[in-house]
């Protein structure tokens, strides 16, 4: 008796490793330099625990292998892989890297890639229901400029991501296919590309995302994370423009991205742009919003954009968290986008979510200041709590 209660005692214990290790207060950061292969497998080697473990734990992945085994789900994976081969070799071998240096089979990750494209791939005709949430406050001031981000993402991600801070020395053959040398640091979920969280680049960009959530997706063209991996090698603002209209293709699901530019004159601009599928042509549906005297909020769901998004938790999470947001004065100042993110005021969503119940997580909250030139990632509220990693913020295309 007393062996058997053991056991289940260890099952238990075992059966919920995230909830039972809590909030970890540790954010990984990899200084990267090599290929996009050579930087792959760095990654891949050096996190495959992490790696292995979201991979197992992360239950929508099931879903997306379960529509991996249906003929249309097999057929979109094979097409958008395709398509990818040709329009991104360099990240493809990217991927690979990653899944030769954890140990892990490179279509599981692809599959990660494919997200809500494959998810729903066999249900188009009911209203999907979809769970989502990111926040992002950024203000531009005559003496600053400040971006704010909630980092939330299904629970299965808290305590399984990193940071990949990378210089990308391209091999002749991936320069030969449309590689560049790349510099930037960006917040990954553990097995992802970079790109689609927050970051920076060497050329000027910080970044953050918010998921969008479009009704009709469209199978094959490029997946969202593959358009956000190439804008961190944007050089300027139409350089990001042209990469998220992705001619030729265009996405394939949505997200809205959020970005301060400085230019070599230290001129900073702050722009929000949506970005949707465009059922009737081959590039991406956008809507660029550059703001001047007032702040940029962003959360789950299409301000600008006209299109039919889902039902759901990510819309009336949305909802929720611009009321919170727009209770507030306006943010002037960095403190007040601290005390904005951190907001647990209403009972149903919060805009820091650290519900116990909450399918969506806040993973991190990361805070750019441009005048310092730092990026501050908190893993508790950011209005009391110090950071747990302050970075600094290079632009060193921009230098001399
Ligand atoms: C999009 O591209 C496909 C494949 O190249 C082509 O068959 C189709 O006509 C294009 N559609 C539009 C609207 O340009
Ligand atoms: C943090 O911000 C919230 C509002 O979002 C506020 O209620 C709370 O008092 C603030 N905490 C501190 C320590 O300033």
């Amino acid at each position: 008796m007393y062996l058997f209660l053991n056991v289940v005692a260890v099952l238990t214990v075992l059966g919920g490793t995230c909830e039972q290790i809590g909030r970890r207060r540790a954010v990984p950061v990899i200084y990267l330099r090599g290929s996009h292969y050579e930087v792959g497998y760095d990654v891949g080697r050096t996190f495959s625990s992490l790696i292995k473990d979201f991979i197992d734990t992360y239950a929508n992945l099931r879903d997306f292998e379960k529509e991996y085994k249906t003929d249309a789900g097999r057929n979109a994976y094979e097409i958008t892989l395709a398509n990818m081969k040709k329009k991104y070799p360099f990240y493809i071998n990217e991927m690979q890297g990653v899944a030769d240096g954890a140990k892990v089979p490179f279509n599981v990750l692809f599959l990660l890639q494919m997200d809500d494209i494959i998810e729903t791939i066999n249900e188009n005709h009911i209203p999907r229901q979809d769970t989502g949430g990111c926040s992002s406050i950024g203000i531009h001031t005559a003496h600053d400029a400040i971006l704010g981000h909630t980092e939330d993402a299904f629970h299965e991600t808290l305590n399984h991501f990193y940071i990949m801070s990378a210089h990308i020395i391209p091999t002749e053959e991936d320069k030969k296919l449309g590689a560049v040398e790349e510099r930037f640091a960006s917040l990954c979920y553990a097995g992802h590309m970079p790109g689609y969280t927050m970051g920076f680049n060497a050329n000027g960009l910080v970044f953050s995302i918010n998921t969008l959530s479009p009704l009709i997706l469209k199978p094959g063209s490029t997946p969202r994370t593959f358009i956000t991996r190439a804008l961190l090698t944007a050089k300027n603002f139409d350089d990001a423009e042209k990469i998220l209209l992705d001619e030729g293709l265009g996405v394939a699901n949505g997200f809205s991205v959020n970005m301060i530019w400085s230019d070599i004159n230290n001129v900073r601009k702050i722009y929000n742009v949506e970005v949707a599928p465009d059922l009737t042509s081959n590039r991406s549906l956008i809507n660029v919003k550059h703001f001047e005297n007032e702040p940029l909020i962003h959360t789950n769901k299409y301000l600008r954009l006209q299109l039919k998004e889902v039902n759901g938790p990510i819309i009336d999470s949305s909802n929720a968290r611009l009321e919170a947001i727009y209770k507030h004065r306006s943010p002037k100042n960095r403190d007040d986008i601290q005390n904005i993110l951190s907001d647990t005021s209403r009972q149903d969503f919060h805009v820091f979510q650290d519900q116990k119940e909450s399918v969506i997580k806040t993973i991190a909250a990361g805070v750019f200041d441009l005048e310092k030139k730092t990026w501050s990632i908190y893993i508790n509220k950011p209005n009391s709590s110090e950071p747990i990693a302050v970075l600094p913020l290079r632009f060193t295309n921009l230098e001399n």
